[in-house]
């Protein structure tokens, strides 16, 4: 049987999955699922023989298929809403136009609740059925929220969650009421959420799913399980992505990682991180070299999902950087915009604007003469554009009215 226990960081102590515990009680240090890679029996295939097969033969593809690389029995019954299994579109209209051969984009935001929170929530709210908790809870700046919501209501279990006060795009609240949790707003920002709901969950005994909850990341972890599958078992040169509270970035990496401890791949991608110039504590910390970030009080950008000053996974992405040999950067609120604009026209690939900060950072990376153009890159697009409808709707040009007359109509249309 596989074998995995919850390890800190930091002093390496351990603890059972059997326990609640999202820091290390010692030193609270961030905690990790480390397995026993010796311990997993994976399949492999007979022809390549590297590549491994999915196991579960259930509905669909997705997150489970990897179940090898989860920490959970086979018998285990998640609970699922079939998410993964997101496409990888190769975008060579993109790529002219930004001076580079080889882009791919993975459109997280076709995951069932909009963005790639589900492939962490299907393991987190799994876990916490498992665990046999009263209820789940998280701080968000929407997606969190949205997500938790969705799984919840799948499980039946009732979930709270605590989002900063206006700030928060409409379509996140629209889903996450819609699906039942019992949504608070309060005055400050997501780094005032999430220290509350910490505190809540202790005190109610709430299990906590924000990304500090080390599950979680292993659900994201499977993007990258299938961006390798899907280039042939070629990992690409670079993976990039908006970071915000630190999460994905890490999860990401410790998947390429674990590929190349088993023997399936031999290279990690260098991993790079996007954060808007009013929220970069990640991009600051990593170019002044420095091991730990200063938080920033008053985080500010467009791109609401990354409104974040004080990421709690940023030790995890640090070392995701700097061991991959990557880098991290900041983007401005208009080169996220004009990315937005660009990936949706020239590609049909409809994003909301934190998820744009991975075109804006790969267009500015590769100006700076950072990024090769030849490289073979993949873009994480991490949310969905109907997530922020508002912010569509302020950047494009609003509809034209027009009399009821097919002559006038006529007469407007531009290029035909
Ligand atoms: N992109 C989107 C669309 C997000 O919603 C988030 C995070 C990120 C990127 C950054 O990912 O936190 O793993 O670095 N949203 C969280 C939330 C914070 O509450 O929905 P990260």
């Amino acid at each position: 049987m596989k074998e995995y226990a919850v390890e800190c960081i930091r002093c390496r102590t351990r603890f059972s999955g059997t326990e609640i515990v999202y820091t290390c009680s010692k030193c609270g240090g961030l905690l990790d699922i480390r397995y026993d890679y010796s311990s997993i029996d994976l399949e492999l295939d007979a022809g390549t023989g590297r590549r491994w097969k999915a196991k579960w033969e259930g509905e669909g593809e997705g997150v489970w298929k990897y179940r090898d690389l989860l920490p959970f029995d086979d018998e285990i019954e998640p609970i699922t809403m079939f998410e993964g299994n997101t496409p990888l579109y190769r975008c060579d209209s993109l790529a002219k136009t930004i001076g580079v051969t080889d882009l791919w984009v993975k459109h997280e935001g076709l995951n069932p609740s909009g963005s790639f929170k589900d492939r962490g929530m299907t393991v987190g709210v799994t876990k916490a059925v498992e665990l046999g908790v009263k209820g789940v809870a998280c701080a968000s700046t929407g997606n969190t929220s949205t997500s938790l919501a969705l799984f919840a209501a799948k499980a039946g279990i009732p979930c709270y969650v605590l989002l900063p006060e206006g700030k928060v795009a409409l379509g996140k609240v629209a889903q996450a009421l819609m699906h039942g949790a019992q949504v608070f707003t309060l005055k400050g920002n997501f780094d005032d959420a999430l220290r509350i709901v910490r505190v809540l969950c202790e005190e109610e005994s709430l299990y906590l799913l924000n990304s500090v909850n080390p599950y979680r990341l292993e659900g994201q972890k499977t993007i990258a399980f299938e961006i390798t599958e899907k280039l042939k078992m070629e990992v690409p040169e670079r993976v990039i992505l908006p970071v915000g509270n630190a999460a994905n970035i890490s999860a990401i990496f410790k998947a390429f990682s674990e590929l190349k401890i088993l023997g399936i791949t031999d290279a990690v991608p260098k991993m790079v991180g996007i954060q808007a110039e009013g929220a970069m504590p990640v991009t600051r910390a990593f170019k002044e070299g420095k091991a730990e970030i200063t938080p920033e009080a008053k985080p500010e950008t467009i791109a609401s999902a990354i409104r974040i000053g004080d990421p709690v996974n940023a030790a995890k992405a640090l070392d995701a950087i700097r061991s991959s040999g990557g880098t991290a950067e900041s983007v401005t609120d208009e080169e996220i915009t004009a990315a937005q604009i660009e990936l949706a026209r020239s590609e049909g690939i409809g994003v909301e604007p934190a998820s744009a900060a991975s075109i804006a950072g790969l267009k500015k990376l590769v100006e700076m003469g950072v990024i090769e153009r030849d490289e073979r890159i993949v873009c994480i697009a991490t949310g969905h554009l109907l997530k922020d409808p508002e912010r569509a709707t302020e950047i494009c040009e609003p509809p034209k009215e027009v009399e009821t007359d097919v002559k006038v109509v006529r007469k407007m249309l531009k290029g035909v």
